[in-house]
């Protein structure tokens, strides 16, 4: 006889590096590789902060992270609207990462998480310190020294500084009033501050 076949369940640890992205810095890619090296699958996700105006649409921020993100195995980029627990459920995601640069960042992170456990409670939180080298660098930061002419190519990826310098010449803001651009919340659309 035969031996029955084994039925072994391999459990993928996914997690899910939300942000802003507008745009990506050096600094987002230092923790989204970082987290790719702690987790299975990473799936780094362009969602709505409604606090925020945006110099770039989802669309595009979705498109400079593809590229930022192309060589680091294990993560794909998408994007969702509404909530950040939903698209943890639709996508199996068991993670939330988010990089802390000081402690101003986790008072503003705190309470997203205690409201993410609340609203999701198999989803956890987890914070990764950036890298000393990033702790200074944001997204807000980074459009500010761009918009004086200051030199931002230590901080974000060529072709980001080239987009940013372009946008800021030609004086367009996207706004963010389309949220998902892929309509949907999955993340398996074109594959993943
Ligand atoms: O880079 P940011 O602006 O700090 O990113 C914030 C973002 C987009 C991750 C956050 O605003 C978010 O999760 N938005 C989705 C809407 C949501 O779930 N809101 C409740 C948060 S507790």
């Amino acid at each position: 006889m035969p031996e029955p076949r084994k039925v072994i369940r391999k459990v993928i640890r996914r997690a899910v590096c939300p942000g802003s992205f507008d745009p990506v810095t050096l600094g987002h890619l230092d923790v989204i590789g970082r987290a790719a090296g702690l987790f299975d699958e990473v799936l780094v996700a362009v969602g709505t902060n409604p606090s925020k105006s945006r110099l770039f649409s989802p669309e595009e921020r979705l498109e400079m992270l593809r590229r930022a993100c192309a060589d680091i195995e294990g993560v794909r980029v998408a994007s969702f609207s509404g909530l950040l627990t939903d698209f943890c459920t639709a996508n199996d995601v068991h993670a939330i990462v988010k990089g802390l640069r000081a402690g101003t960042d986790f008072d503003y992170e705190l309470p997203m998480a205690h409201m993410n456990a609340s609203l999701a409670p198999g989803v956890e939180t987890v914070y990764l310190p950036t890298s000393a080298g990033w702790s200074f660098v944001s997204s807000s930061l980074v459009k500010e020294v761009a918009g004086f002419g200051g030199d931002i190519s230590r901080f974000v990826p060529d072709f980001v500084r080239e987009a940013l310098i372009g946008r800021l010449t030609s004086g367009d803001a996207a706004g963010d009033t389309t949220g998902d651009t892929t309509g949907n919340t999955r993340g398996d659309g074109p594959a993943a501050d």
